[in-house]
């Protein structure tokens, strides 16, 4: 999808519509022209024509262009946004003066309609600019404008297929940027449109706020800090373009070919009729010029307080414990997960089936998951145990092997390419559960696996180090419930349909949790909490059972002042709330 509209309510029999795009005082009038002919939403959208609003534009042209003679680009330019709010800037700095045009105004579109109504709207405007109707990335770069500023086509990886990806990712390519098949349009062409930048060059795109956040996105963050020397984030609080689907920010990247830089400099305005007096910005510098740069979103006081806690050693990243990994994929839950009473049903033997933490987490919201609670999940009906016969099948494991071909189990995609296709690929029991998918004001629950059982791929398991297995066992699932894992969680994390909280096992990676010396200093303090926090777990009271985790390690142990642990516990709370309200708009 693309970025919201600046006209959402053209008529579509009229040929043309006029809108008055009115700038504040001091600064000119006119009339813009806006095809709408032969053009309908879905073009549009499979193009991902969306049109930048004229604050926006003017906003970023405004940063972008500083002098009457700078040579400036609009890629995918639609019907010119950025190169009409340049008219309007270069007329502003040239004052009463006219030292003429400017060495380059020049656009760029695949739509010929698109083309051809910018043109007239240039002229209109009074100047000769040039808009060339072709792909951008079939555009060799030029390196040679001062200024590129637009707003790129954002079309998911779904619609963004064959030759249009293979040339998106080839251009992106040629800067060393690799980009997988998951990258929507806008990552090739930010990258894209760099190379067109002389050294010292200025770059202002509208792009979607998942520049922050998308693993696919990595390698343009780091692109963005290698070649830039400054990089400046506008976020915003409230949705720019209240009619799209995506969220937005600007980013302002300057002194091209002068990088790198270690961080960028974060502005929060609540909306585009805000910018002009945008409050002063703050620093973030992502532990590794890939990561996410999601912690951006937290207010001033909480990004102090969390990048303090990260580099003060008091907190390391789950990585240090051990490695978390994708659990076992069966190909058919419904055959290979049985119940007790399944499992006598077709007398099965004990070496033809192993202990099995059930299909879902929600057993697993506690801070252990033990053999008592397992055989109580096994007599309420839940599939407690894998058919997964370690040598030779019993007689009653052949006839179940017999009824899974019969119903053509053995068929489906992950038992075909498996021999025998019913023998599950083993992954030894995890030291430590951790869960996938968290509904609503949940958050990823790390518990011990007391029950030493199976695990399928709806959760991950952690293999902690041997130096650190006994301390972790018994002590990481609750020395994790701290407001900074809480907040850390929200950041490295993505947020999935319906407001869930989802982690991969290569975020759970980068997930901050207290360090080893940090938890065995506390471990006494720890381990006499455990009985209440475990009860406060048990009646879901997720939040009180962090808040006095807080007060043993943040501020017991590692000093911290209660404001400031207030300030984290705020920020996990508005994450969350703004997780969920996306979801319940159904918008990520
Ligand atoms: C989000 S709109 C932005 C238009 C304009 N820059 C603005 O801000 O109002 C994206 C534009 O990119 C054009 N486009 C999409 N893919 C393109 C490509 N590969 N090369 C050139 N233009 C493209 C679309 O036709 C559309 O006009």
């Amino acid at each position: 999808m693309g970025v919201g509209v600046l006209v959402t309510t053209r008529p579509s029999s009229a040929q043309w519509v006029y809108r008055n795009l009115s700038q504040p005082q001091g600064m000119m009038h006119h009339m813009v022209l806006r095809s709408a002919g032969g053009d309908t939403a879905a073009l549009r959208k499979a193009r991902g024509a969306f049109f930048t609003p004229a604050p926006v534009a003017r906003y970023v042209t405004e940063w972008a262009v500083r002098s009457t003679t700078e040579r400036i680009l609009e890629p995918s330019c639609g019907e010119a946004s950025f190169l009409l709010a340049a008219v309007d800037r270069l007329t502003e700095l040239r004052g009463t003066a006219d030292d003429g045009q400017p060495a380059a105004l020049d656009g760029i579109e695949m739509h010929d309609a698109s083309a051809r109504a910018a043109r007239t709207l240039l002229r209109q405007a009074g100047v000769a600019a040039k808009v060339t109707v072709g792909d951008f990335f079939c555009v060799e770069p030029t390196a040679s404008y001062d200024v590129v500023i637009g707003n790129p086509p954002y079309i998911r990886y779904q619609d963004f297929a064959g030759l249009a990806r293979a040339r998106s990712r080839e251009a992106a390519l040629r800067a060393g940027v690799g980009l997988t098949n998951l990258a929507s349009s806008w990552a090739a062409f930010a990258v894209h449109s760099a190379l067109f930048l002389r050294p010292g060059g200025r770059m202002g795109l509208v792009l979607p706020a998942e520049l922050l956040s998308v693993n696919y996105a990595a390698e343009v963050r780091r692109f963005l800090l290698q070649s830039f020397a400054h990089v400046d984030l506008v976020l915003f609080t409230e949705r720019v373009f209240p009619d799209a689907q995506e969220d937005v920010l600007l980013l302002l990247a300057d002194g091209y070919g002068q990088g790198p830089t270690d961080h960028a400099s974060i502005y929060q305005a609540r909306n585009a009729a805000e910018l002009a007096t945008i409050a002063a910005g703050r620093t973030w510098t992502p532990p590794s010029p890939g990561d996410k740069w999601t912690p951006s979103l937290l207010s001033a006081d909480a990004l102090d307080a969390y990048t303090n806690l990260l580099s003060g050693g008091g907190f390391t990243v789950l990585e240090t414990w051990g490695d978390t990994t994708l659990g076992m994929v069966t190909g058919n839950n419904k055959y290979f997960a049985l119940s007790p009473a399944r499992v006598a049903d077709l007398g099965l033997e004990s070496t033809d089936i192993l202990r099995l933490s059930p299909p879902g987490s929600r057993h697993l919201r506690g801070l252990a998951f033990g053999t008592a609670a397992l055989n109580e999940l096994g007599r309420n009906g839940s599939a407690t145990w894998l058919f997964r016969p370690a040598g030779e099948p019993s007689p009653a494991g052949w006839a179940y092997i017999a009824a899974g071909e019969a119903a053509g189990v053995n068929t489906a995609y992950k038992c075909r390419v498996r021999k025998p296709w019913w023998r599950v690929p083993p992954l030894a029991p995890a030291d430590l559960l951790l869960t996938y998918m968290n509904a609503n004001a949940d958050t990823p629950r790390l518990s011990t696996n007391a029950a030493r059982a199976a695990h399928l791929n709806s959760v991950h398991g952690v293999y902690l180090a041997p130096k650190v297995r006994k301390l972790g066992k018994a002590l990481l699932p609750l020395a994790s419930l701290t407001s900074m894992t809480l907040v850390g969680a929200e950041t490295v994390g993505r947020a999935y349909g319906g407001g869930m909280l989802k982690i991969e096992p290569r975020e759970a990676d980068r997930l901050p949790v207290p360090s080893e010396a940090v938890v065995q200093a506390a471990s006494e303090r720890l381990t006499n909490m455990r009985p209440k926090v475990a009860g406060l777990l048990r009646s879901g009271k997720l939040i009180e059972a962090s808040k006095i985790v807080d007060d043993v390690l943040l501020v017991g142990e590692l000093g911290m002042s209660r404001p400031d642990v207030r300030v984290l516990r705020d920020a996990h709370a508005e994450l969350t709330a703004r997780r969920v309200a996306r979801g319940r708009r159904g918008t990520d």
